[in-house]
């Protein structure tokens, strides 16, 4: 299975451009799953809540149609960071759009600095998707990369990818080991889809730092870019390696746990 994680800046608020612009990276890439990074139709430093509420979209909005188009045009899943209307709430969500126009989702648990302000904290728990038997699917956002939790909780589930659509501002000498770490202590493929570029709020500025990256169960780093990289990374994986926990002879990093060690 070919996986694709995209790096690239959106356009602030202008929904319509970054489809075009998705449109053509999604046009010219080979893959049976793509991952985009966080809110990648609306960009991420909003000014207020009002300006987050025009142009957040339902799960079934025009985006989401956009990308089941082209889900069912490619032939692959595509999974892509939106701003999620649910009526009066509005969720930073991953939406996981299949070929055959099932529509997963996934809202952000963990919110983010002022995040917090402007979202609604998910309510959906870790929820991992089948994608037939091809390849069973968990997808976390950004900030949730600090808790060691969401990733195990997706892999204890039975998560054999971890999608992690991103807008990471913190520098990637501190997130970067730590989603290798993920991929190791979980024996599972992680893929980090991280814009980059700029936004700026009156004489505030966030700088977003790419440096996307995909991982296998094992640590090995299987693709990583730059900050400054435009496009694609892309690496060709065996989803069932992931459903190998050993460690020695002797030990399976899932059937060795404790739980009844571990009571709070
Ligand atoms: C983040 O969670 N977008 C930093």
């Amino acid at each position: 299975m070919i996986i694709a994680a995209l790096q690239f800046c959106p356009s602030f608020l202008d929904v319509k451009a970054n489809q075009q612009t998705l449109a053509s990276y999604l046009e010219a890439v080979e893959a049976d799953l793509v991952v985009l990074p966080e809110l990648c139709t609306t960009g991420y430093f909003f000014h207020d809540a009002a300006q987050l509420h025009a142009v957040a979209e339902q799960h079934n909005g025009a985006s989401m149609r956009f990308f089941r188009e082209l889900a069912a045009d490619r032939n692959m899943a595509i999974v892509a960071g939106f701003a999620e209307r649910d009526g009066d709430a509005i969720y930073n969500s991953a939406a996981t759009v299949f070929p055959d126009g099932r529509v997963e989702i996934y809202r952000k648990v963990h919110l983010f600095a002022e995040e917090k302000a402007i979202f609604t904290p998910g309510n959906l728990g870790f929820p991992v998707l089948r994608w037939g038997d091809r390849l069973r699917l968990g997808v976390m956002i950004c900030y949730d990369w600090r808790f060691p939790e969401a990733a195990r909780t997706l892999a204890l589930k039975g998560a054999q990818l971890i999608a992690h659509p991103s807008n990471l501002v913190a520098a990637p000498r501190l997130w970067k080991p730590v989603m290798r770490t993920r991929a190791f202590e979980n024996k599972v493929f992680t893929a980090t889809a991280n814009r980059n570029g700029e936004e700026r709020r009156d004489d505030e500025r966030l700088v977003f730092h790419g440096c996307s990256q995909i991982v296998a169960p094992n640590g090995t780093m299987l693709e990583e870019v730059d900050e400054l990289y435009e496009g694609w990374l892309l690496a060709d994986i065996d989803p069932s390696k992931a459903d190998e926990k050993s460690f020695s002879q002797w030990n399976d990093i899932m059937a060795d746990r404790r739980p009844d060690s571990y009571d709070l």
